[in-house]
């Protein structure tokens, strides 16, 4: 496993302008400090990387959403208050008890109604939501050796136009020496050649630094 090192005044600009930008409501507190209680690792988004989420949700447009990688339900929350209320946001987990925190965090959030919550490995329950309608926006953040497969089907439940954002595509900078993380870099490098390669997709891709540390995450349009 490699360590995610946040520098002190990384962390202090994000504190700062989070306050005075992103300003999170007491919804994203709760749902912070649950998992804390829960004893549940600290690796949901960063303040601003969660209300961007929502504001690619509201910008793309999008009515259904599909995350994979749960955790207390923290980018959950940011991503379904962009969704119009009649909008559905699916997320899967692979953890039970993730997913009782998470369901209670989206339920006192107020957005309840918009979220549902699969249980299990991803891989096993991805394939029974392509007899349901495609997804608009697909936000992939969980075990990184699949990021391929995720990205797969984020195509195969999606459409031209989907968007699909990737987290965690820098990863400390062991993007430029796997051999720090024989299973989660390697699973980035092979996903980062796909949004470079896969006819399927236009990507880009952001390197960031703050709270998580150093790292990154990747947008891409189905074409
Ligand atoms: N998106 C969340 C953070 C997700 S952390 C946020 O920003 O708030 C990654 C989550 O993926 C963890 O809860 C972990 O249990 C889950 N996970 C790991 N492997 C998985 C798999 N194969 N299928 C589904 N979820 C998985
Ligand atoms: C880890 C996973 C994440 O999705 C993240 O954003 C940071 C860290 C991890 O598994 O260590
Ligand atoms: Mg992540």
């Amino acid at each position: 496993m490699i360590e995610h090192v946040a520098e002190p005044g990384w962390v202090e600009a994000e504190r700062y302008l989070t306050d005075v930008v992103v300003r999170p409501d007491p919804a994203h507190e709760r749902a912070l400090s649950s998992a804390v209680a829960a004893g549940m690792p600290p690796i949901e988004v960063a303040p601003n990387a969660g209300k961007l989420l929502k504001m690619l949700v509201q910008l793309s447009g999008a009515r259904r959403v599909l995350e994979i990688g749960t955790l207390a339900g923290f980018s959950s929350i940011w991503m379904a208050q962009g969704l119009p209320d009649d909008g559905w946001l699916v997320t899967c987990e692979y953890l039970q008890k993730h997913a009782d925190v998470a369901r209670a965090n989206v339920d006192a959030a107020g957005v309840g109604h918009k979220v549902e919550i699969r249980v299990g490995a991803a891989l096993d329950t991805l394939p029974a939501l392509a007899s349901g309608e495609p997804f608009d926006f697909v936000f992939i953040d969980a075990d990184k050796e699949n990021d391929v497969n995720y990205l797969d089907w984020a195509i195969r439940l999606g459409h031209p136009g989907t968007v699909i954002v990737m987290d965690n595509v820098v990863w400390d900078g062991a993007i430029l020496e796997p051999e720090r993380d024989e299973t989660n870099a390697p699973g980035i490098i092979r996903a980062l050649d796909m949004l470079g390669q896969d006819p399927r997709l236009e990507s880009t891709v952001i390197q960031t630094v703050g709270s998580k540390g150093w790292d990154g995450f990747a947008i891409a349009r189905v074409r």
